[in-house]
């Protein structure tokens, strides 16, 4: 157990003997956050490089064209996860610097960028845990349509081949979509994200060619890359009412269907759930074999966690007709993020107990708060601290109470691009300072290492 003093003077216990002995202890980052390099090497422009240039679409006109300058800057990033002491990394590969037309020619240049830097990470000691897409769609796909079409989704399967034909010895962890959701509802439907549309019908036929996208994919890697282990990674939320109306009620029902069961039916061999079909009232672009296709059973699925949702009845907002409440008087981050470390340990059980996880990761959690280098030169950050302690304490009793968890990936490594919300929200374990591409170990990042380290030395006494 490690003991871990946090601000208001209470301490968090991390049930670690609870936690397999080669668990993986990682951060995670992706390409269009923190690469930087969009015009190099033969990568083409993704939706998200045109989106973040059009005026308004982020905070403070920001764009990921140097972001964290990893992609010249990875050595020194690899050196800093060793500090960490971590033994795994997620990262995402980008589709546009693999196949820059989306489908078609290959760009040699950008499959060597991810081989020297995969073949890094494992001299290091650190396993890669790969995500084939994490939102940069190549724009030439866009511009023939994009997800809504279901050409979108066999181009995935094949750039999905190249990678893993390439990376396949090496790398085997492999997650085909990072968050559909995002890709499909804030992309499509609220508009908030690339490509910006909001159109039902559009987001509709996003999210099934996502899903079929992703089955073709895991298909695609186990074929190029036998002994591959293939997951997908969801943002799942806990939702509850904001009164005991029934009307709130089905409204959290209806939000449920949205947010978590749209996305977990389906792989679950489930089909698309029934109620939400009726209430999105799309027809799905449905062809036989899909189904099956999407529902390959899984190695392992990945939940992403940042916090809990409340929902009222908005019977004429957009679909799912759920608004969600602000609740007053509850600890929030820097994001406005309700925090709610119950909420993690809640969606583990539940893919264990109503999904039959076979095997776990916690692919991304953590928060933003406003940092601050301090004369000395350290970030101290408190808040984040305990964010990260209280969530993994609430993992370690899941995995106690049966959860098959096998990992957990701090989000993130660096402070990095934080899509709509620019360079203002900082999430990482490390500061960057964007004018000097500084990098700066924060407090919590010393004490993820500590917590790390106290799991790695009871593994060693129980040997
Ligand atoms: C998730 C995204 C990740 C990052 C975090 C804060 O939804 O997968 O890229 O933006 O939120």
């Amino acid at each position: 157990m490690t003991d871990s003093p946090v601000p208001e003077g209470t301490s968090v216990t991390i049930d670690l003997a609870a936690l397999p002995h080669d668990f993986l202890w990682g951060t995670a980052t992706s390409a269009y956050q923190i690469e930087g390099a969009v015009a190099e090497d033969g990568r083409s422009p993704s939706i998200w490089d045109t989106f973040s240039h059009t005026p308004g679409k982020t905070a403070g006109g920001d764009h990921g064209d140097v972001a964290c300058d990893h992609y010249h800057r990875w050595r020194e990033d690899i050196a800093l996860m060793r500090r960490l002491g971590v033994n795994a990394y997620r990262l995402s590969i980008a589709w546009p610097r693999v196949v820059p037309g989306g489908d078609g020619p290959v760009n040699a240049k950008g499959l060597a960028f991810y081989d020297e830097l995969i073949d890094g990470l494992l001299e290091a000691g650190i396993t890669p845990s790969v995500t084939l897409y994490h939102w940069d769609l190549p724009q030439a796909l866009q511009d023939r349509g994009g997800w809504p079409e279901r050409d979108t989704a066999s181009a995935f399967a094949e750039y999905a081949s190249v990678v893993a034909r390439r990376l396949g010895d090496r790398v085997t962890h492999w997650a085909t979509l990072n968050e559909p959701l995002c890709s499909a509802w804030i992309g499509h439907l609220e508009g908030k994200m690339a490509p910006g549309l909001t159109d039902l019908t559009a987001a509709v036929r996003a999210s099934y060619h996502l899903m079929l996208g992703h089955g073709l994919a895991a298909r695609a890697v186990r074929a190029a890359a036998p002994g591959a282990q293939v997951g997908i990674v969801n943002n799942l939320s806990t939702i509850r009412p904001a009164t005991d109306r029934p009307e709130d009620i089905a409204a959290a029902r209806r939000m449920d269907g949205h947010t978590n069961r749209w996305w977990l039916d389906p792989v679950h061999g489930m089909g698309f759930p029934a109620d939400m079909r009726e209430l999105y009232g799309v027809e799905l672009p449905e062809c036989p074999g899909d189904s099956a296709a999407i529902a390959a059973p899984l190695d392992w699925l990945g939940l992403n966690y940042y916090f809990p949702q409340t929902v009222a009845d908005d019977p004429d907002g957009p679909a799912p007709h759920a608004r969600a409440v602000r609740r007053g008087g509850v600890p929030r981050t820097g994001m406005d993020w309700e925090i709610d470390a119950s909420g993690i340990e809640t969606l583990l059980m539940r893919l264990t107990d109503e999904y039959g996880a076979r095997r776990l990761y916690v692919t991304e959690n953590g928060s933003a708060y406003p940092d601050v280098v301090r004369p000395d030169g350290t970030v101290d950050d408190p808040e984040r601290q305990d964010y990260l302690l209280r969530h993994l304490a609430a993992c370690a009793s899941a995995a106690r109470r049966g959860a098959p968890l096998a990992g957990y990936f701090a989000w993130s490594l660096l402070d990095n691009f934080e899509w709509a919300y620019g360079y203002e929200k900082r999430f990482g374990l490390v500061h960057v300072d964007y004018a000097t591409q500084r990098r700066t170990i924060k407090g919590t990042g010393h004490r993820y290492a500590d917590v790390v380290r106290a799991h790695r030395s009871q593994v060693r006494e129980a040997a």
